[in-house]
């Protein structure tokens, strides 16, 4: 069962779509209260602000138990445009599974200061009951920090379209973002997560557009979704295990970055991660891992990237711990995130500079660990290069560039 609309807005406009898995929705069996917006007052014409009409319908849907124990409730937006300013959908929720069906399209504001200094963004504040099934989409955000851990979110201040917060069993499914104003969707603090056949996409040039920022959370996996955007496709942060990355296509973008880490002295690390079966189209960079180079508690560890094609990149395969963007304010010392057990199996395609393998790691913490098994990645038509510094590993099969390990 799928839903679909496109949204062509201006700049700043964030569009919605979404679908929703047909299981509960299409089973008799199971009950499920259907919660329209514009039953609590939206109006689909883009122009008249529904936020409240959708606050309040969230509030019915997640409150929605009637009586009976594994209640479903959906919340309902149809067909129509609907403008939304930034807003907050908190759980926990009586109901065991809500689940937010878009079948039309979430309008942001057009002026940044109507959604600057608010909220936006689901929060369950750790209900493992909790099922939620979503999908809106929201504007600009400055802060969260409604609830919870105001420090933790520090990090993440600068607005995304849609943020999940300390939730669990999480499904995305069927989403479109068109530019969103910094990252499209985060998910910080959840577990078990599956976002799929999500489109996200923003003008190359446009600053702080990442696709996904995954961080402080375990059990997520992302597939089937384009990404198309001016920072990052995937952004990877502290705190992260257990995520499972498959049929991506990326680009434009910078890549998909497990970082940047090494913010902090004491940082999680990231754990666990794999890539597999990915596109990358004339994104800045292919699979990169990223950290400050400053001290820090942090680690990237047992990391895969497998079958991944390479379009005109310009960094294909990069470790890169000197990481300074700008070099403004370089803390210009050696990196304390251990990076360790990575494999790169399967790499092929065209690197749009000669280096496209470039492995800069910390002299006080060498990477180890890392492997290299049949990578062809060519520039020009010849063979590319490749350059070591502080690194240990091993390499096997066809090795184009040749391995510097
Ligand atoms: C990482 O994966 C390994 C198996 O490959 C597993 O034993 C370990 O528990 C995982 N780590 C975390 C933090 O889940
Ligand atoms: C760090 O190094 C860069 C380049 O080597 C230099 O331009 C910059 O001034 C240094 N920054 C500090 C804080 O020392």
């Amino acid at each position: 069962m799928a839903y679909r609309s496109i949204c062509n807005c201006n700049n700043y406009c964030v569009a919605l779509v979404v679908l929703f898995m047909g299981v509960l929705l299409s089973n008799a069996a199971a009950a499920s209260n259907s919660f329209n917006v514009m039953k609590f007052g939206a109006k689909p014409d883009g122009k008249t602000d529904s936020t409240q009409a959708f606050v309040k319908t969230w509030a019915s849907a997640c409150s929605s138990a009637s009586g009976q124990p594994n209640a479903d409730a959906v919340m309902y937006i149809p067909n129509g445009r609907f403008l939304i300013k930034a807003v907050v959908f908190r759980g926990p929720c009586k109901t065991r599974r809500v689940t937010v069906r878009i079948d039309g399209t979430l309008v942001a504001p057009q002026t940044i200061g109507l959604w600057a200094t608010q909220a936006t963004g689901f929060y369950s504040l750790r209900s493992p009951e909790l099922q939620c099934l979503v999908v809106p989409s929201m504007p600009k955000v400055l802060h969260f920090g409604l609830a919870g851990d105001l420090g933790r979110l520090a990090l993440l201040e600068l607005g995304s379209s849609i943020t999940f917060n300390w939730a669990n069993n999480i499904v995305i499914s069927g989403l479109t973002s068109i530019n969103s104003q910094q990252t499209h969707l985060v998910i910080n603090s959840c577990n078990n997560v599956v976002v799929r056949n999500v489109k996200l996409i923003a003008p190359s040039e446009s600053p702080n557009t990442d696709g996904i920022h995954v961080q402080s959370s375990a059990g997520v996996t992302i597939t089937g979704s384009i990404l198309q955007t001016g920072d990052d496709c995937i952004s990877i942060g502290p705190g992260t295990t257990n995520l499972h990355i498959s049929n991506i296509k990326c680009g434009p973008g910078h890549g998909v970055s497990i970082g940047s880490l090494g913010k902090e002295l004491k940082e999680d690390g990231v754990q666990n991660v794999t890539l597999t079966n990915a596109v990358f189209s004339g994104s800045d960079n292919g699979v990169r891992i990223k950290s400050w180079a400053r001290p820090s508690t942090g680690f990237v560890r047992n990391i895969l990237f497998q079958n991944i094609i390479m379009r005109n990149v310009e960094n294909p395969i990069i470790i890169d711990q000197n990481y300074c963007p700008n070099n403004r304010a370089c803390p210009n010392q050696s990196s304390g995130v251990k990076i360790s057990q990575v494999t790169y199996r399967n790499i092929q395609g065209a690197s749009a500079t000669a280096e496209a393998v470039t492995f800069d790691c910390s002299p006080s913490h060498p990477c180890t660990g890392i492997r290299l098994q049949n990578i062809k990645l060519t520039y020009m038509n010849r063979d590319a290069t490749s350059s070591c510094k502080n690194i240990d590993g091993t390499s096997s099969g066809l090795l184009v560039p040749q391995s510097c390990l």
